[in-house]
């Protein structure tokens, strides 16, 4: 099956990020997994930092109307911009306005994504808003990225996946081998060479 960018439109939402190469590299290993998802039967699929929606939504149009889908951002336009795109395409989506996933008491998932602020930075950056917020990731790009992966094990039902892109600057092989020592093996899905970032998605899942 083959999976199309979701339509979109920003115009309202100048400080949403755009969906760029890395948004297309998300797509496209859900795209290379759509067998194994569909497989999975996920009954509830999460997107944190959904910016335009445009991954959640994509996600949707896979799976159709057999799971809950539902997204976060911190920045309150992305939720706008979600809740848009999701109308765009007729997809049953819910945006929340959060931190990562803490809104959600005692919630786990089956599907979790996250495209997250990978660049490196200063910590300082990570105070901003809105298209800041985007990419900004702190020391080695990490920032964030720490926070979700060191709190997996409460998020994700026993047979759930989180699919997380990374850049090589974040040193992936880092998040890998904390995951593992948290009871989780990897996979990389995909990875792509474009101008000045390398690329990867990886998948987590608990060891059997
Ligand atoms: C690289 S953009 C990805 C946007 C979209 N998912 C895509 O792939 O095009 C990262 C997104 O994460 C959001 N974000 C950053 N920190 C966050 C946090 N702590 N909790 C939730 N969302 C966050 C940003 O506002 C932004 O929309």
């Amino acid at each position: 099956m083959t999976l199309d960018t979701p339509k979109y439109n920003l115009n309202k939402y100048p400080e949403v990020y755009e969906p760029s190469e890395d948004t297309f590299l998300l797509l496209d290993a859900l795209e290379a997994d759509t067998s194994f998802l569909l497989n999975l039967k996920p009954k509830i699929a999460v997107e944190i930092g959904s910016g335009s929606g445009v991954i959640i939504t994509g996600l949707a149009s896979l799976l159709k109307n057999s799971c809950l889908y539902f997204s976060t951002d911190i920045n309150p336009q992305a939720c706008l911009a979600t809740q848009n795109t999701a109308r765009l395409n007729g997809a049953p989506i819910e945006c929340i306005n959060m931190d990562l996933l803490l809104g959600f008491k005692n919630r786990m998932f089956d599907i979790i994504l996250f495209n997250p602020p990978y660049v490196v930075t200063d910590s300082e950056e990570l105070s901003g808003s809105g298209l800041n917020r985007a990419w900004a990731g702190g020391t080695n790009g990490r920032e964030i990225i720490d926070r979700l992966s060191c709190n997996i094990s409460d998020m994700l039902t026993p047979e759930g996946i989180c699919y997380l892109l990374l850049l090589k600057e974040n040193n992936p092989q880092e998040v890998v081998s904390g995951m593992k020592g948290l009871g989780f093996d990897s996979e990389l899905v995909l990875q792509r060479k474009i101008p000045g970032e390398f690329l990867y998605v990886y998948k987590f899942f608990r060891r059997k």
